[in-house]
C-alpha cells in the first residue's frame, strides 16, 4: 500500500501552500488531485488578494472590514490571525517570484474591492489566482513532492480509534481503486458551487472533501451561507471579476441607469457582495433587468485601461457572451460563487476528527462568516494553507503509523461496481444534477422564500431515491467520466441537503442568507454557527449550533451593516 505521513487532497492554492510548508518541515507529504494542479479552480479567482501592505493601511482595519463583511458571525480570533499574517503571506509569494502587477516605483499594485475601506487588493491584472497557483506549483516541482494526478478520492478512512488513517482513491486514467495510508489528511478540495446550476465554478467544484469529511464523522459548519457573485456572465455564469467594478465599472439597468446608490449610498458598486447581489436581483424582479440579467458597463474606462487591467474578462466576454466591453455593456447576473461553509476547524485548520485538517474553501475556519469579502479567498487559502500545513506537519511527527483497515478499499470497489450495475431505467447523472441544481437556484438562491424552501425540502427524499437508481452508460475503466459525475453527484446531494436544512432552520437574514419571511438579522437568537453532522445509523444530517468565537473588541460589536 502507498503510504505518506501527510496526505493532502486537492492541489489548489490551499493544498499547495500547505504542501510547501510540509516540505519545509521535512515531512513525507503527497498530494492527491482529481485534475492537474494547474487546472485547479484557484486559477479562476481573477481580481486579487487582500493584504494591508500599504503603510497607510493596517491589518486592524482589514480585520474590522472582514468582521463587518461577515455580518458578525466570523470567528474573530481567526480573522485577526488571517489579516495580521496577510502582508507577510503576500510578500512571501512575491519572493517566490509571483508576478504581481506593479506601480511605477515597483511596489505591488493594489485596487479597490467590495466592502473594503482601503484599496488593499493586490493583483496581477485579472489573473491573480492563476499566477499564484503557478508560483506554488514551481515550488512543489522543485521539491519533487509526489502528486497523484487525476485520482479522485472516494473515502476518508478512519481506524478503530476513530483517527484518520488515509484515503481510498480512484485512478481516473485506469479505473484502479487504491488506498493511501496517512497519519493525517488535509482537505484542500475547494467548494461546492456545482450544487447550483448557475455558478462561476469549475465542473470539478463538487465539494468532495466536505462530503467525505461529513460521512467520516467530522462536522461541517455554516453550510446555508452561499455567496452569489454579482457579476457572473448572464448565459454561462463565468466570473467577471469584482476588479472590474474596482477599476470603476458601473452596474446599470436596461435603460442604462445606475441603481446601486439606492441600496448602498456610500460604496455603491463596491458594497459587499451580498448587498450588491440582492440589489441586482431586486432590480431584475421589479422588471428593470433584461432577460433575467442586468448590465456591467465598463465603456467609460476606455480601451487602454480595459486592455491593461482586465484583458481576460474582455476576452471571456467576447467569447462567451458575444459582447466587447470596450463597446457595449456586459450582461451579468448574480451566480453562485463561494461556499462560506465547510469542514469545521479551529484557527489552525484542525477538525474535531483526529488527524483531519482542512484549509481554503473546503474549510470553515471561519473567517468569512455569512459573507466573504472579495479578495479574502486567495488570502484565506494562502494564509491558512500555510498555517494548517504547519499544524498538520507537527501532528504527524508524534503519531505512529495508522492501522488502515483492509476492508476500506473493498467497500469502495463494491460501491463502484454497484453503480455500474444499475439497470437502464434511472436518470443519467447529468440529468439528475441538472434537476437538483436548477431547483437550488430557484428555491435556495439570493432570496429564500418559505414556499421555495418548503418545495426544495420535499424533493430531498425523491432525489436520494433517484440517485439509488442512477444509470451510467459507460461501464469501462479508463477515463470513465460518467462514473466520476455519478460519484461527485452523491457529494453534491449530501451538501445540498445541508444547505437547505441550514437555510430552513435559520429564521433570520444574515449576510448571504436572505429570508423573505425573516428579513432582519437576529443577533439575540442567531449569532451562532450551524453545525452539520452525519447520523450514520439513520443516514441523515443532524443540526446543532456553536457560539461565534469573539474576543471582546468594542469595534466588533454587531451594528447595522451599511455601505
Ligand atoms: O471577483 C473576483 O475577482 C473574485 C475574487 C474573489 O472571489 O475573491
Amino acid at each position: 500500500m502507498k503510504s505518506h505521513d501527510l496526505v493532502i487532497v486537492g492541489a489548489g492554492l490551499a493544498g499547495m501552500r500547505a504542501a510547501v510548508e510540509a516540505v519545509e518541515a521535512n515531512i513525507d507529504v503527497a498530494i492527491i488531485t482529481k485534475i492537474h494542479p494547474l487546472r485547479s479552480h484557484s486559477c479562476a479567482a481573477q481580481g486579487g488578494v487582500n493584504a494591508a501592505i500599504d503603510p497607510n493601511d493596517s491589518w486592524e482595519v482589514h480585520a474590522y472590514d472582514t468582521v463587518k463583511g461577515s455580518d458578525y458571525i466570523g470567528d474573530e480570533d481567526a480573522i485577526e490571525l488571517m489579516t495580521r499574517e496577510a502582508p507577510e503571506a503576500i510578500l512571501e509569494m512575491d519572493r517566490m517570484g509571483c508576478p504581481f502587477s506593479r506601480l511605477e516605483q515597483g511596489e505591488i499594485a493594489q485596487r479597490p474591492f467590495g466592502g473594503a475601506s482601503f484599496d488593499r487588493t493586490c493583483y496581477a491584472a485579472d489573473r491573480t489566482g492563476q499566477v499564484m497557483l503557478h508560483t506554488l506549483w514551481e515550488q512543489l516541482v522543485k521539491a519533487k513532492v509526489p502528486v497523484y494526478q487525476e485520482c479522485h478520492v472516494l473515502k476518508l478512512v478512519t481506524d478503530s480509534e476513530n483517527h484518520v488513517a488515509g484515503v481510498v482513491a480512484l485512478d481516473i486514467a485506469t479505473g484502479m481503486v487504491f488506498g493511501v495510508r496517512g497519519k493525517a489528511v488535509l482537505m484542500g478540495t475547494g467548494g461546492y458551487g456545482r450544487v447550483f446550476i448557475s455558478n462561476t465554478n469549475a465542473t470539478t467544484n463538487t465539494g468532495d472533501g466536505m462530503a467525505l469529511a461529513l460521512r467520516a464523522g467530522a462536522p461541517l459548519a455554516d453550510m446555508e451561507f452561499v455567496q452569489f457573485h454579482p457579476t457572473g456572465l448572464l448565459t454561462s455564469g463565468i466570473l467577471v471579476t469584482e476588479g472590474a467594478r474596482g477599476e470603476g465599472g458601473y452596474l446599470v439597468d436596461k435603460e442604462g441607469n445606475r441603481f446601486m446608490e439606492k441600496y448602498a449610498p456610500s460604496k455603491k458598486e463596491l458594497a459587499s457582495r451580498d448587498v450588491v447581489s440582492r440589489a441586482e436581483q431586486t432590480e431584475i424582479m421589479e422588471g428593470r433587468g433584461d432577460n433575467g440579467g442586468i448590465f456591467l458597463d465598463l465603456r467609460h474606462l476606455g480601451a487602454e485601461k480595459i486592455l491593461e487591467r482586465l484583458p481576460q474578462i474582455r476576452q471571456l466576454t467576447i467569447d462567451l457572451e458575444g459582447v466587447d466591453p470596450i463597446h457595449a455593456p456586459i450582461p451579468v447576473r448574480p451566480t453562485a460563487h463561494y461556499s462560506m461553509g465547510g469542514i469545521r476547524t479551529d484557527a489552525y485548520g484542525a477538525s474535531p476528527l483526529k488527524g483531519l485538517y482542512a484549509a481554503g474553501e473546503a474549510a470553515c475556519v471561519s473567517v468569512h462568516g455569512a459573507n466573504r469579502l472579495g479578495g479574502n479567498s486567495l488570502l484565506d487559502a494562502t494564509v491558512f494553507g500555510k498555517i494548517t500545513g504547519k499544524a498538520a506537519s507537527d501532528y504527524v511527527k508524534s503519531r505512529p503509523e495508522p492501522n488502515f483497515p483492509d476492508e476500506a478499499v473493498a467497500e469502495v470497489r463494491e460501491h463502484i461496481r454497484e453503480i455500474k450495475m444499475h439497470e437502464d431505467f434511472g436518470l443519467r447523472p447529468v440529468e439528475l444534477h441538472a434537476r437538483m441544481a436548477s431547483a437550488m437556484n430557484s428555491f435556495c438562491g439570493v432570496f429564500r422564500t418559505p414556499e421555495g424552501l418548503e418545495q426544495i425540502s420535499t424533493q430531498k427524499d425523491g432525489r436520494r431515491q433517484r440517485y439509488k437508481q442512477i444509470h451510467i452508460d459507460d461501464k469501462s475503466n479508463a477515463f470513465n467520466m460518467d462514473l466520476l459525475r455519478a460519484v461527485e453527484l452523491e457529494n453534491l446531494i449530501d451538501l445540498a441537503e445541508c444547505i437547505v436544512r441550514g437555510a430552513i432552520a435559520r429564521t433570520e437574514s444574515r449576510g448571504a442568507h436572505s429570508r423573505t419571511d425573516f428579513p432582519k438579522r437576529d443577533d439575540a437568537q442567531w449569532r451562532k454557527h450551524s453545525l452539520f453532522s452525519w447520523n450514520r445509523d439513520q443516514g441523515v444530517v443532524e443540526l446543532s449550533y456553536e457560539d461565534v468565537r469573539t474576543i471582546g473588541k468594542e469595534s466588533y460589536i454587531p451594528k447595522e451593516r451599511v455601505y
